[in-house]
């Protein structure tokens, strides 16, 4: 039997409306025990609107690196734990590309969130041309250093999430073995740091998951769950790789 328990995340993105925040929280308040630990990520706006439920837990998708003060349009880890949030995906490859995050604002984030109480979703992962170069697992360990560098709690107080950048949104899917053998990869290479820690460490797969392949991907024995991005807005896909992540 695995020792980790599996984590199922819902990335909603810049989706989602009232609508269906009411059919998502309503499905999943009827799934039967046991279930993995389901988290919604859906915009901050929404977080007030999901019923408590203990079926799921609420998680935003960005933090500010900083505590509080002159900056406008951001949001602090105190005001995410006010809104009943209690993780936050940090580095997500939108992020990264798309807002030019670094690793050492990621590195802030991930040691402003832990903090505050707040459980990191750190994403890590390479581009195409970066496994074209074979430079996955050098990519992978460099993310993944200089987190730990700016905060050593990171093994006992995150989940790592494991996103191709060429699987998100694309509908190309890492293989299982591919993402397995990253899985392994990371663990070992975290091993280094504290073997007991990076045994217990969570790391999830995201990257076009849906229910039609993520059996597959939970057999794995290092894929202790998932982060969905499309197949989130779905509330029948979505419960369904809930119900299908407990039996892995
Ligand atoms: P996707 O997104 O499931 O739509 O590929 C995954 C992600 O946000 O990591």
């Amino acid at each position: 039997m695995r020792q980790r328990k599996p984590l199922v995340v819902a990335n909603w993105k810049m989706n989602g409306n009232s609508e269906l925040v009411q059919q998502m929280s309503e499905a999943l308040s009827v799934l039967k025990q046991p279930l993995p630990d389901i988290l919604i990520c859906p915009p901050v706006i929404f977080l007030a609107d999901f019923p408590k439920h203990p079926n799921y837990k609420l998680g935003a998708q960005n933090l500010s690196e900083q505590l509080v003060g002159a900056f406008t349009g951001e949001i602090s880890a105190d005001m995410l734990c006010a809104s009943g949030a209690s993780s936050v995906i940090v580095g997500h490859s939108e992020r990264r590309a798309l807002y030019g995050e670094q690793d050492s604002v990621i590195s802030q984030k991930v040691k402003v969130a832990i903090e505050a109480g707040l459980t990191p979703i750190l994403c890590v992962g390479e581009t195409l041309a970066q496994r074209e170069e074979e430079k996955t697992l050098q990519v992978l360990a460099r993310q993944l250093d200089a987190v730990y560098a700016a905060q050593p709690h990171l093994l006992a107080h995150s989940v790592v999430s494991y996103e191709p950048v060429w699987a998100i949104g694309t509908g190309r899917t890492a293989t299982p073995e591919q993402a397995q053998q990253v899985h392994q990869f990371m663990r070992q290479h975290l091993a280094q740091y504290d073997a007991e820690a990076a045994n217990e460490l969570r790391i999830i797969y995201g990257g076009s998951v849906t229910a039609a392949n993520c059996e597959a991907l939970f057999a794995e024995a290092d894929i202790d769950g998932a982060l969905i991005g499309g197949a989130s807005l779905k509330v029948a896909d979505f419960s369904a790789i809930c119900t299908m992540a407990k039996d892995s």
